[in-house]
């Protein structure tokens, strides 16, 4: 049969992270290709023994259905931790729970957006959350350049002034995926400033922000938001584990109301079990301490990786990340990432992601590409960078 598919599935092709994905599980492979944190750090004892307590203590109250706002204990005690350490909860925001940030991003766009609607965004970006925002606005996104302070605010602005019905700027201010960079404070406060001008809302999409290794802690945009511009999505996967699948979206109580029916009508409610484990392990363990523990493993990687770039041809320009699990390598004009790729592949088995695959319209960043330092160990590290640079100076000698 000739199945007859949405539109909306035009725009979703083969995705080349799930591709290269597949390669990096094969035996042998040195995969920088990762968007994981290091299974290293996940909580598992701990995870363990209140899952026992659990089922032991409450089973009925999580195995029910729940509510779809979230488990309540989990949200007051997320509310609790994002207004008292990171001022980004206030009285007029309602909090939910969602299943992953991803889920909280594909709401939100199916709350706002219409087909045609505008939606700004860093150019490159999350390539998931690119597709979710897709499926409602038909694709019409705006991609803006980012530079090692983040999106360019000259460039966010003349966009404002000259494109139409745009319904919010959809950011990853910190440590931002795919590059790496952090949006400065200067432009923290002038990106609020144009969307309360022009009247767009903000999406601050923030799974990174806790984990930074570097540099100085720079408020969230939405704690310097006093208008309700902003919505926050946050999430558990980078410093608990991504299976257990729980993130949240703070934002003004309005919209939260509406993205709730939204997430109402996908999956009823995040897993209570999860939510409860969240729950517990935030408020009876240190997790302050188990986030020093992460940032402490992967500064090491990522300092590794900076050492094994600085040998690199000095026409090659990378990013040097405060954060976050990811930077971003950058090719002289008219290199091609993925023939390196396939050179990196059969020359040491070292697999990484193509620019193309973060980016806004087809064809960019061919000569870009994304590096993982959070799941290689220190050797592998060492060894897949050696090999980019002894594939990138036969390519730039050729
Ligand atoms: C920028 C960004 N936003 C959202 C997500 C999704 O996170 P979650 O596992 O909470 O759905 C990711 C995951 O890699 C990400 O990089």
């Amino acid at each position: 049969m000739n199945y007859p598919y949405a539109n909306r599935m035009n725009d979703f092709g083969r995705s080349p992270i799930r591709e290269i994905l597949k390669l990096a599980t094969q035996p042998g492979v040195i995969s920088l290709a990762a968007g994981s944190p290091n299974p290293a750090s996940y909580p598992v004892e701990e995870i363990k023994e209140i899952l026992n307590r659990m089922m032991d203590t409450e089973p009925v109250r999580m195995l029910q259905y729940g509510i779809s706002e979230g488990f309540p204990p989990l949200q007051e005690t997320l509310r609790h931790r994002m207004q008292t350490r990171y001022h980004s909860c206030s009285e007029a925001d309602g909090i939910l729970i969602t299943s992953g940030a991803q889920q909280g991003i594909e709401a939100f766009a199916k709350t706002f957006l219409n087909e045609g609607d505008g939606v700004i965004c860093e150019d490159p970006s999350f390539i998931s959350a690119l597709n979710a925002i897709r499926s409602y606005n038909g694709g019409r996104l705006i991609g803006i350049p980012v530079d090692q302070d983040g999106m360019r605010m000259d460039l966010l602005e003349e966009a404002l002034q000259r494109e139409k019905n745009v319904k919010f700027i959809y950011t990853i201010p910190t440590f931002q995926n795919p590059t790496g960079v952090t949006l400065s404070l200067e432009r923290r406060k002038k990106m609020l400033e144009l969307a309360k001008r022009y009247q767009v809302m903000i999406l601050e999409d923030s799974p990174y922000f806790e984990l930074r290794y570097s540099g100085e802690e720079l408020p969230t945009i939405k704690s310097l938001d006093r208008d309700g511009i902003v919505t926050f999505v946050g999430s558990l996967s980078k410093i608990l584990a991504p299976g257990i699948r729980v993130g949240f979206l703070i934002g003004p109580r309005e919209i939260i109301r509406k993205v709730t029916k939204c997430k109402q009508i996908s999956d009823v409610h995040t897993t209570t079990l999860m939510q409860a484990v969240c729950d517990v392990y935030l408020r009876d363990y240190d997790v302050d301490a188990h986030i020093r523990q992460i940032c402490d493993r992967y500064r090491e990687s990522r300092d590794v990786m900076l050492d094994a770039l600085a040998g690199m041809d000095p026409r090659v320009r990378y990013t040097r990340p405060e954060g976050g699990l990811f930077l971003w390598v950058t090719l002289p004009e008219g290199c091609d990432a993925e023939k390196l790729i396939d050179a990196t592949l059969a020359k040491g088995k070292v697999v990484m992601v193509s620019g193309g695959a973060f980016t806004v319209e087809p064809g960019g960043f061919s000569n870009c590409f994304r590096l993982n330092f959070s799941m290689p160990t220190h050797e592998q590290i060492r060894r897949g960078v050696a090999v980019i640079r002894e594939c990138v100076d036969e390519m730039l000698n050729a």
